[in-house]
């Protein structure tokens, strides 16, 4: 055990002392419901909303009016998928997505079929990627929506998408992208990108947990979502509920920050993930990159390692948080579904952890990583040749 080091910023980051700052005056002096159009409580909360709507457009390229704010990612992925599917059934009810999406995505899918949609399940190669001309041909004439992710929160990898919505757009069919791993890691543009719809959160970048915003283009015909919740009309009907407004802030500021630091951040944790993958790989053998280094976000890295028994490494690590490639539900230690879309084999799945680095990874860090992770890898593969 030595100090905690942090190195899970896929699963969440902490929130910059920035974004705090500007959220506090929220919750006591200005609390005032944005909803209340009679008085100056109301007003100024309002003005924090469209103030954070244009911040957090300015990050995606969007027109302000192009963002709706929710509860965070799941949220957004639940609203985008049916709400949008509910308002086109009477044009079809086929679905295409992909099966390395995010449990929101895919449940989200999941209970549309239940309902009646067809879904076609799109696999991946093995590095990751959808291929074009599987997907191109899953389109069929009645297809609504498709939904492919920007990119992988696991292996980081980044799928195809100005293309996917380019075949997508040629048969008429929506793009809904769930771009929470990519908004403010790597360039994200809507318009540039040609999504119709696109769902993120704030806690993957430096702001608050509970928030998130789903973007609905108005361009070049606005795109119609029916809402899952009811009640008043907030944010065009389409998402109600009183706004948390100082977690609007935080996504608002936290996007802002991330526009003006996105190239030298990206570019400095590209070499401190880097150093980790080289420093991995000189000191242990058998250490394999799972997913395309090429199309990749800079801040990721997924890795398995060979002979090893997998449920063991997690506890292993002790006070280094990364997270590793199966989740223990009901005693079974399950192979993540996207290493498996991959083609890894159950114990190689078993045996594989993610690294996020983010804004306050170090290069000491990174050190200290490797050492740690080496000793353990070590220490794992001497225990089974003495039971072997
Ligand atoms: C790709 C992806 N989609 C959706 C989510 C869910 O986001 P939230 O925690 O805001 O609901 C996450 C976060 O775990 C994610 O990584």
């Amino acid at each position: 055990m030595g100090r905690p080091l942090y190195l899970d910023y896929h699963a969440t980051t902490p929130v910059d002392p920035r974004v705090l700052e500007r959220m506090l005056p929220y919750f006591v002096e200005r609390f005032g419901n944005p909803s209340s159009r009679n008085h100056a409580f109301g007003w100024e909360a309002a003005e924090a909303v469209e103030q954070a709507r244009a911040q957090v457009a300015r990050l995606i390229g969007a027109h302000h009016r192009e963002v709706i704010f929710t509860s965070g990612a799941t949220e957004s992925n639940n609203l985008a998928i049916k709400g949008v599917a509910r308002s086109l059934a009477s044009q079809g009810r086929h679905l295409v997505t992909v099966v390395t999406e995010h449990p929101s995505v895919l449940d989200s899918c999941r209970a549309l079929e239940h309902e009646g949609w067809r879904v076609t399940w799109l696999g991946v190669r093995g590095d990751g990627l959808v291929d074009l001309d599987v997907f191109e041909a899953s389109l069929a004439s009645d297809t609504v929506l498709v939904s492919v992710m920007a990119a992988n929160n696991e292996i980081g990898v980044l799928q195809p998408l100005a293309r996917v919505v380019e075949l997508a757009h040629a048969r008429g069919v929506l793009v809904h992208t769930d771009a929470s791993q990519a908004v403010g890691k790597v360039p994200f543009d809507v318009h540039d990108l040609g999504v119709d719809l696109a769902s993120f959160t704030a806690h993957k970048m430096y702001g608050p947990k509970g928030v998130g915003a789903l973007f609905v283009t108005r361009k070049p015909r606005a795109v119609e979502v029916s809402p899952i919740l009811h009640g008043g009309g907030q944010e065009r009907g389409m998402r109600p509920g009183t706004l948390s407004v100082p977690g609007i802030v935080g996504l608002g500021v936290g996007a802002e920050i991330a526009g003006q630091v996105l190239a030298e951040e990206a570019a400095r944790l590209g070499r401190l993930r880097d150093r980790l993958l080289d420093g991995l790989q000189s000191s242990l053998a058998g250490v394999t990159v799972n997913g395309s280094m090429a199309h990749r976000l800079p801040q990721n890295l997924n890795v398995s390692f060979a002979d090893i028994e997998g449920e063991a490494l997690g506890p292993a690590l002790g006070d280094l948080a990364v997270s590793s490639g199966s989740a223990c539900a009901t005693g079974h230690f399950t192979p993540s579904h996207v290493l498996t879309a991959i083609g890894l084999d159950a114990d190689l799945a078993r045996s594989s952890l993610r690294f996020g680095v983010g804004r306050w990874t170090t290069d000491e860090d990174i050190d200290e990583a490797v050492a740690r992770v080496t000793d353990v890898i070590r220490g794992l593969r001497r225990l089974r040749a003495e039971v072997l």
